[in-house]
């Protein structure tokens, strides 16, 4: 194996609800979800039966071959969910597959239609839309896109919407508006007949630290892409499935996507399976040319989907998005709180249970040296203590680094008070660190 980066990490041995054990005999709390994926936490039974019974039935047919059940049932669960028209769904099995598929299906639209020129789509920096060479030319991350630039053609960016350094003398709202008028900016520079669309997470995930944008932003975005007849792919692949406290992070702002990509919660750490929900006027089309030219062989297997529809129903039942709106608002209430103790954190911000702490001089935002690995280093405290928090480090020393805190749907009051309690030791214990030097 070679995929770990740093040093050893204990075996995970066993895990249930809201923890992990590993083979030290520790218990650590789980307040990442894993990747931000185990919406549902660990071992839920719900799933543990719905993985049995579909494991008995049937484990795989091939979509060339067979429609299966599952597959269908998904498909319309995740319809009922989204807006009205969003009512096509092509499976894939992870994020990066899903935002590399609404950039096909969207390209091999506009080929069909006879937009040829239509190549070029306008995404966000900082952003992360996943780590294979289509997506990499939309992610807004240089460290990741560094070694591959020559094999890739990268995109053209705009500013994602921070609400926390803006530039002196401006308000939230207007450099809101800034950001989203630069959308315009590079239509017209790349010219609209080039451009094929626009896409953008609707709340950052660890790429800004769960930046929230301002409520003019989006509105004025779609405003600008609908006179220019660009798509709005929503990359939904950390936001959706009730992570912030709504069923789809573009329900905060009604947002008319042309796609969306669905992954990790879908899923929820239990099988990888994932989606794009697009408008059938992009879908129509490509259809009828023959069909679209793309899919993968795990994609809408049964098992899979069976694992989704699970997912998909528990949360209703259980009411988690509707938890995890209120768990996450008492929490960054009481983040923030705690954050006024120390001088070192500069802004806590979220929505619902994606939540971020970012690190920089409270007084003048100024982040700390990339050698600190701040971000990184206040995990590794936090882990000791049995945390499980998601770094991030910026490494172009423009941002501050950050830690994502982004626990399971089904997180009680309870836990959340322990949470709580683990991140005030946490802090008290990388302020000693940090006053040293
Ligand atoms: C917003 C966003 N898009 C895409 C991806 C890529 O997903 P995956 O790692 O499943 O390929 C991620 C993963 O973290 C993500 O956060």
């Amino acid at each position: 194996m070679f995929y770990l980066s740093g040093g050893r990490k204990p075996i995970a041995k066993s895990a249930k609800g809201i923890y992990i054990t590993a083979d030290n005999g520790k218990s650590y709390m789980d307040a990442a979800s894993g990747a931000i994926v185990c919406q549902l936490g660990h071992s839920h039974p719900k799933i543990i039966d719905a993985i049995k019974d579909q494991v008995s039935e049937l484990q795989f047919s091939y979509r060339t071959q067979f429609e299966n059940q599952p597959a269908n049932d998904l498909a319309n669960m995740i319809v009922e969910k989204t807006n009205p028209e969003l009512d096509r769904v092509f499976f894939v099995s992870g994020g990066s597959e899903a935002v590399e598929s609404a950039m096909k299906l969207i390209r091999q639209y506009h080929f069909v239609n006879g937009d040829e020129t239509r190549s070029v789509f306008i995404s966000r920096v900082p952003s992360y839309h996943g780590c294979t060479m289509g997506v990499l030319a939309l992610t807004g991350y240089e460290p990741l896109n560094r070694p591959f630039v020559p094999m890739i053609k990268l995109y053209p960016k705009v500013k994602s919407p921070t609400q926390y350094r803006i530039p002196a003398g401006m308000t939230q709202e207007e450099y809101a508006l800034v950001c989203a008028n630069e959308v315009e900016t590079v239509i017209l520079e790349t010219g609209a007949e080039n451009v094929a669309g626009f896409v953008a997470e609707p709340i950052g995930g660890a790429s800004t630290g769960a930046e929230v944008p301002h409520d003019v932003y989006f509105p004025r975005v779609q405003e600008i892409c609908k006179r220019y007849n660009v798509p709005i792919i929503l990359d939904e692949v950390m936001t959706g499935v009730g992570r912030t406290g709504k069923m789809f992070g573009y329900n905060h702002w009604n947002i008319d996507a042309d796609v969306i990509c669905l992954a990790k919660g879908l899923g929820a750490g239990y099988y990888p399976v994932a989606a794009i929900v697009a408008k059938d006027k992009f879908v129509r089309p490509v259809m009828k040319s023959g069909g679209f030219m793309h899919g993968f062989t795990y994609a809408g297997n049964p098992f899979g989907c069976a694992v989704g529809c699970a997912v998909l129903k528990t949360i209703d039942e259980e009411d988690l998005v509707e938890n995890s709106r209120i768990q996450g608002k008492y929490l960054i209430a009481e983040i923030k709180t705690l954050a006024e103790n120390y001088d070192w954190i500069g802004d806590v911000r979220g929505r619902g249970l994606l939540m971020a702490i970012e690190y920089a001089n409270k007084k003048t935002k100024k982040p700390f040296p990339d050698e600190w690995q701040i971000g990184e280093a206040v995990a590794q405290v936090a882990y000791e203590l049995g945390l499980i928090i998601y770094p991030k480090n910026s490494h172009d020393s423009s941002t501050g680094d950050h830690t994502l805190v982004t626990p399971p749907l089904i997180i009680t009051r309870e836990e959340s008070d322990k949470l709580l309690d683990l991140l005030t030791q946490t802090f008290e214990s990388y302020d000693k660190v940090i006053k040293n030097k």
